[in-house]
């Protein structure tokens, strides 16, 4: 049973490794994260939020069912047109902030199969695309955030954790 794993906690810092074996062990692990996601009422989760230290994610879609998985996703082009938007993380329970991040993108990525797709992406989806690569990086959005609009006092408790 996953469990996600909440800042500050160390797996959140690492960087995640490549993703090398496309069994079904790696669907499973896809699809455990979408229903975890969705139960947490999340829009999009990184595999080192449920401390699996893999380059992998997936992202919600309108039904509130289906999920998309990106596996070793990278982005090779951010549109220098930006976008501020309200961001929270399923890490980071109840804080909230603004965070600038390019409108477009294109990513290239390794779909369940193994398969490499590239996709050109926009607003909401390119922003929570951005914000889950970041992950895989050890990147949070409270290291790219201009302001804190919820919670500042909850992330100074945790980072005196640290
Ligand atoms: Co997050």
């Amino acid at each position: 049973m996953l469990k996600i794993a909440t800042y500050p906690q160390p797996i959140l810092r690492r960087t995640a490794k490549e993703v090398k074996v496309f069994d079904q062990e790696l669907k499973d692990l896809a699809t455990a994260m979408a229903k975890i996601m969705y139960e947490d009422d999340g829009i999009g989760l990184a595999a080192p939020q449920v401390s699996v230290s893999q380059r992998m994610l997936v992202i919600g879609a309108k039904d509130g069912k289906s999920f998309k998985a990106y596996i070793n996703p990278e982005i090779t082009f951010f549109s220098k047109e930006k976008c501020v938007n309200e961001e929270g993380c399923l890490s980071l329970p109840k804080i909230y902030g603004l965070v600038q991040r390019s409108k477009k993108v294109h990513v290239k990525y390794q779909d369940l199969d193994g398969k490499w797709q590239k996709e050109k992406i926009k607003d909401f989806n390119a922003i929570i695309l951005q914000h889950e690569i970041d992950h895989l990086n050890g990147i949070l959005f409270i290291d790219r955030v201009s302001k804190i609009t919820q919670g500042q006092d909850l992330l100074d408790a945790l980072k005196a954790k640290l």
